[in-house]
This record gives C-alpha cells, sequence and structure tokens, in this order.
C-alpha cells in the first residue's frame, strides 16, 4: 500500500477527487494525510468526515519560508508517506523542500506548461486571445511551476469566456487528470526517460474536453 499525503489552501475539490477515486476504485494507497497551511481551508472538513488525519501549518506563524518549510517537512514526515500530492497548494516552496521531494511530489497548475506559471492563469489565457487554455500535472522541482510533465489537458476557450468560466471548464478537465496521474504513480506506471516523464504503456498523456 503506497501512502498519501495532500496539501491543500482552500477549496480542496481536486483533493476530494484523488480521495474518491481512491477509495472507488482500489488503489494500491491510502490517503494518510491532509495537511493545510491554511486553518480555515473548506476542504479540511471533508477529509475528516473521511477519517483521514488532517493537520494545519500555518505559514503566518513562521518567519520564513525556511522555517515553515521545514516544519512542513516534519510533519509530512509523520505520515511517511510515498507522494506528496500538492492541490490547490499555493505557497512557493524552497529548494531545499523540493529537493526532499524530488520525482516524489506532484503539483497541479490550471494552464498548459511551460505557457502561463504563476498566478491568474486563466485571465492572462483570455487577454492573449488564446484559443486553447488546460492543466498540467507536473513532477515538483525547485522552479515553479516547471518539472517533468504527467498528463496534460486542453479545453477551448470560448468567446464571451470570463476567467470564472474558463476556470469551471479547466476544473472538470482537473478533476480527470489529477487522479489518474496519482493513480499512475502508485501503480508505478510512470517512467523517467531523462528529464520526461512517460507511461509505461504509452498510457494517453493527453486529454481534449471540447
Ligand atoms: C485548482 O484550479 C488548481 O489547479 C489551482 O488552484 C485550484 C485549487 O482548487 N492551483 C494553482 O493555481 C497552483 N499554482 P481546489 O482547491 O478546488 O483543488
Amino acid at each position: 500500500m503506497k501512502k498519501l499525503v495532500i496539501l491543500i489552501s482552500g477549496r480542496g475539490s481536486n483533493m476530494e477527487a484523488i480521495v474518491k477515486a481512491c477509495s472507488a476504485e482500489g488503489w494500491p494507497a491510502e490517503v494518510a494525510a491532509v495537511i493545510s497551511n491554511r486553518p480555515d481551508a473548506g476542504g479540511l472538513q471533508f477529509a475528516a468526515e473521511r477519517g483521514i488525519a488532517t493537520a494545519i501549518v500555518d505559514h503566518k506563524a513562521y518567519a520564513s519560508r525556511d522555517a515553515f518549510d521545514a516544519e512542513l517537512a516534519r510533519v509530512i514526515d509523520g505520515f511517511a508517506p510515498d507522494l506528496v500530492v500538492l492541490a490547490g497548494f499555493m505557497r512557493i516552496l524552497t529548494p531545499a523542500f523540493t529537493a526532499r521531494y524530488a520525482r516524489r511530489m506532484l503539483n497541479i497548475h490550471p494552464s498548459l506548461l511551460p505557457a502561463f506559471t504563476g498566478l491568474h492563469t486563466h485571465e492572462r489565457a483570455i487577454e492573449m486571445g488564446c484559443k486553447v487554455a488546460g492543466v498540467t500535472v507536473h513532477f515538483v522541482t525547485a522552479e515553479l511551476d516547471h518539472g517533468a510533465i504527467v498528463v496534460q489537458a486542453a479545453v477551448p476557450v470560448l468567446p464571451g469566456d470570463d476567467a470564472k468560466a474558463l476556470a469551471a471548464r479547466v476544473l472538470t478537465a482537473e478533476h480527470r487528470i489529477y487522479p489518474q496521474s496519482v493513480r499512475w504513480f502508485v501503480e508505478g506506471a510512470l517512467v523517467w526517460d531523462g528529464e520526461v516523464v512517460r507511461h509505461r504503456d504509452g498510457g494517453p498523456q493527453h486529454l481534449f474536453l471540447s
């Protein structure tokens, strides 16, 4: 049984999708804990109701990123996870932290990386006149929103879209590709080819939603 620790900062809908898929599809994995940097993160309640351990490491209580990341790592390591899953975890992480979980920490970012790293991805895609937007699941490295891509999903940007409408369309795709990616990890289906990640059997690492 592989152990997962999921980090959230808010609503936690991706965390919820992963928790549900893990039990419904009988993955060889269990969600050992859900950890938030915000005490008021909505997703904590869902996790607690499911009997999953929860923890809060409030970034406001730490004087530096180093101090926060050290405490976060201490709490994470208490659950001995095989994989750390960042699911709407809105903190910039130190190189020491990302190195500690190299090749065993995933993130989901709401753009087709390497386009639109950082914040306000949907606003920026609309402003640029993009016709296609999307979401990327990737391994985490020291460089923000970089690292080997596991799966990407593309959705259309439709005339009249505002950021809210586009975000909702992208979120539907998020809830499909993040559970899929985590499942592949726990099943050992992801293989490294240099700095690139492939599915062992050539499983499709893309999704197009119209
Ligand atoms: C998701 O859209 C996720 O892609 C994004 O935050 C949202 C969290 O929603 N993540 C980032 O922007 C990371 N840079 P959720 O809490 O409902 O899963």
